[in-house]
């Protein structure tokens, strides 16, 4: 891992501008968030700066409002939920650079926190734009950069900011980095994957790039279907991208030729409907899946055999669902095994780290969200890492 500043190297910040970039792109109901788990993992770094006696100014985006003001899309539908995060107030500034900014800055007082607006308001920011990146610049001593999970963007205020002030990561950032890294970067062996959801063609590099690093990679969610599929097992009317066999055959040789065991399961949960306990609900083998059902879950003696494989691995890093978890009792695989992940963990056998979408929502849906050694706040640049791709907001706090 390429070394980075934290706000460990910050020296006395008493008086100065700190401009952080946090991630609130939080999902909203009846007009506040639903999920503040995001302005949490910022909470540490922002109260850090405010006791240390900084000037703390947020900048963030919130949904893709395509360089154009929008007022549903402005960050003042979050300073609320912010605000009880934080526990302080915050003063919403309409702008993200000149006079009004400067005026704020002015009013502010040394530990105060200031909320600026929506970045994507401005198309410099998705342009990277060097000018729009120089005009916040001007207003700040010193930028951390505390939202990891829009680091797979190079926009001006994830990327940019970077070069034109010294560049920190906050203690989030600073920890997702270090999780991955005991992950994949620098994992204890042997490592298992587990990598759910519903489509192959959405997480192909994933799959690529986790074969040549793992030992063992455990598929299931909807994409276990291509793969089964590809081995020519009959998968009835389950989702199953046919026509990506030949990549799942190919990702299979690959894993053959790297060492890397690929899980299939060889039992399934199968209902001729997708409802809630469906009449239909049965258990069968792989082979055994009539043409008018669909697989929606992997089945009992696969979670098991695959609980032992998690027993020989020291690190396991998890994206996805193993079936259609939302839906009862299609969450079953999915919370049975995490259970043994997050008890492996907590007994100190295994490393384990999980991000994603759905994979967090699942975890928590197993209750095993604290057992598990670190869960990520991202989504998109959690599968971009898991890519092997580097991310343009990481590589800039390092450069
Ligand atoms: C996210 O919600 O995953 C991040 O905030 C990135 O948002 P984006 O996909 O709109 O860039």
């Amino acid at each position: 891992m390429a070394a980075f500043r934290t706000l460990d190297d910050i020296g006395d910040i008493a008086g100065k501008v700190a401009l952080v970039r946090v991630d609130l792109n939080l999902p909203m109901k009846d007009g506040s968030a639903s999920d503040v788990t995001r302005v949490e993992a910022a909470r540490p770094t922002i109260l850090e700066l405010c006791e240390k006696g900084a000037k703390v100014l947020l900048l963030a985006h919130f949904g893709r409002p395509k360089g154009q003001r929008s007022s549903v899309l402005s960050t003042s539908m979050v300073v609320g939920d912010v605000e009880g995060v934080l526990g302080k107030e915050l003063m919403f500034i309409p702008e993200v650079s000149g006079p009004v900014v400067e005026q704020s800055i002015g009013i502010l007082s040394n530990g105060d926190v200031g909320l600026l607006d929506n970045v994507r308001f401005w198309p410099g920011e998705e342009a990277n734009d060097p000018d729009f990146a120089k005009a916040i610049a001007a207003h700040g001593d010193l930028f951390v950069n505390d939202a990891f999970s829009a680091a797979h963007r190079a926009h001006a205020t994830t990327e940019g900011l970077a070069h034109y002030l010294p560049a920190y990561a906050g203690r989030a950032m600073e920890a997702e980095l270090k999780a991955l890294d005991a992950a994949l970067g620098n994992p204890e062996t042997p490592v298992a994957a587990v990598v759910g959801g519903a489509k192959v063609s959405s997480k192909l590099d994933v799959l690529t790039n986790l074969v040549g690093k793992v030992q063992h990679l455990i598929i299931g969610g909807g994409m276990a279907n291509t793969f089964l599929a590809a081995r020519g097992v009959d998968v009835g009317k389950s989702l199953c991208e046919h026509d990506l066999t030949d990549t799942a055959n190919k990702i299979m040789d690959e894993a053959d030729h790297a060492g890397c065991t690929v899980h299939l399961p060889y039992d399934v949960v199968v209902a001729k409907e997708f409802a809630a306990n469906p009449a239909s609900l049965r258990t069968c083998n792989v082979h055994e899946v009539a043409e008018n059902e669909m697989i929606l879950d992997i089945g009992p003696q696969a979670v098991e055999a695959l609980a032992d494989v998690l027993k020989t691995c020291r690190t396991l890093v998890w994206n996805g669902p193993l079936g259609a978890f939302e839906t009862e009792p299609f969450d079953e695989a999915t919370v049975a095994l995490a259970k043994t992940a997050g008890a492996l963990t907590q007994d100190g056998s295994l490393v384990s780290v999980a991000g994603g979408g759905d994979t967090v929502a699942a975890l928590a849906h197993a209750g095993v969200k604290d057992d598990f050694t670190f869960v990520s706040t991202a989504g998109g640049a959690f599968l971009e890492w898991m890519e092997g791709k580097t991310l343009p907001g990481v590589a800039a706090l390092s450069s």
